[in-house]
């Protein structure tokens, strides 16, 4: 495709850290490039400690099972969100409740917690930030979290780098999970990261993503090695993705700097178009612009799919959003109240080239998008 919807950014140090670990003999787990980059993206989340694990979907199951959460026990989930926000919670037994997202970032909505929680009775929440931008209930969300006792999971999955008034997401909740898929805000091929200010959680998650096994230093007699006290999963990120990962979030800077261009680009050539609108731009919110949806809302949703088709036949690489989770057959039963915004953001919306090459030449291939999508979008209306 000309306009590609995401790539990897790999101009750092991958290729010496990967030949450094080929050379250390290394592969496992728990090596020393990943170990630097646990360092690294805890302090990059504003957050003291992280573990990086084999996908984001292993993080939100090893951050749920940190948290407790245990068979039948209720955990709110936003609606519109990747099917990878809910499998780790049904893994550990636990029962998803889904609420409604508000219409502004698409996160989930304060006004809907605030309807359910008392008869809900969560043992935890969990507020997603889709897209790169920062869940706009967060602070109200994490408030009511703080009063009633309530676990707050932020899965920073699409968000890294993402702040509200100059603080990162992920530091509102008790714990934070990250993807690192090749085409998130860093990418490994397949990664995740759970990350966390707490001490005994992170241990709990250390201990549940390494087949539960509570021995973790060199001072335990040897005997231990292959003592386990639970039934845990294998989650551990091997040392050649941690040398990717730690190449990758030693540059991120430059990765973060090029997202946000190509994001403010789109806002300022979309924002005020009429008939389409696109996630907002909250103040004091500062988003990393992930992907760039635009939802055109005078469109039917066959009229939408068309000229989907038609841009991808143009080389323009688009994708539609995520299906609600509540329209997905293994989550139908868990919705609680009406869906209308998570459904309308899938049928009217249009995920836009969002790649990191699209910034070189002060963001041309954005504007070349803008143009295409704007001479296509006149046979629909
Ligand atoms: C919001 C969100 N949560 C969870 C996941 C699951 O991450 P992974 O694909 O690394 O398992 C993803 C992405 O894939 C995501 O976008």
């Amino acid at each position: 495709m000309k306009y590609n919807l995401n790539e990897p950014f790999l101009e750092g140090k991958e290729e010496d850290y990967l030949l450094d670990v080929l050379r250390s003999k290394w592969l496992s787990t728990k090596g020393k490039h990943t170990r630097i980059f646990e360092e690294k993206i805890a302090a990059r989340s504003g957050l003291k400690y992280a573990l990086a694990v084999q996908s984001g979907t292993a993080a939100i199951h090893t951050a749920a099972m940190a948290l407790g959460l245990k068979k039948g026990d209720k955990v709110i989930v936003p609606n519109y969100t990747c099917a990878g926000s809910i499998v780790g919670i049904v893994q550990c037994q636990a029962a998803p409740v889904l609420l409604d997202i508000e219409p502004d970032t698409f996160g989930l909505d304060a006004a809907l917690v605030r309807k359910y929680i008392d008869r809900v009775k969560p043992a935890a929440l969990m507020v997603v930030h889709i897209y790169g931008f920062p869940s706009r209930d967060t602070e109200e969300i994490a408030d009511i979290c703080r009063r009633k006792g309530i676990a707050l999971i932020e899965d920073c999955s699409e968000a890294l780098g993402a702040k509200i008034n100059n603080r990162s997401v992920g530091t509102y909740g008790d714990i934070a999970t990250y993807s690192i898929r090749s085409e998130k805000m860093i990418g490994v091929g397949e990664g995740g990261v759970v990350a966390t200010n707490s001490r005994g959680l992170l241990d709990k998650a250390f201990y549940w993503a390494s087949r539960a096994a509570p021995y973790r230093t060199d001072k335990d007699p040897y005997w231990k090695t292959y003592y386990y006290t639970g039934v845990g999963m294998n989650y551990l990120l091997p040392h050649l993705l941690g040398a990717v990962a730690r190449a990758q979030i030693e540059n991120f800077d430059r990765i973060l700097k090029r997202k946000i261009s190509v994001g403010r680009r789109y806002q300022e050539l979309l924002g005020g178009m009429e008939g389409l609108r696109m996630q907002q731009l909250v103040r004091g919110h500062q988003p990393v612009f992930w992907l760039n949806i635009i939802l055109l809302e005078q469109l039917s949703e066959e009229k939408v799919r068309r000229l989907g088709e038609d841009l991808i036949a143009s080389g323009v690489q688009i994708r539609p959003g995520f299906w609600p989770l509540s329209d997905l057959p293994p989550f139908g039963k868990m919705r609680r109240g009406a869906q209308e915004t998570g459904m309308r953001v899938l049928k009217k919306g249009i995920v836009l080239p969002s790649s990191v090459y699209l910034a070189d030449d002060h963001c041309r291939k954005v504007d070349e998008v803008v143009k295409i999508l704007a001479t296509r979008l006149k046979n629909y209306i």
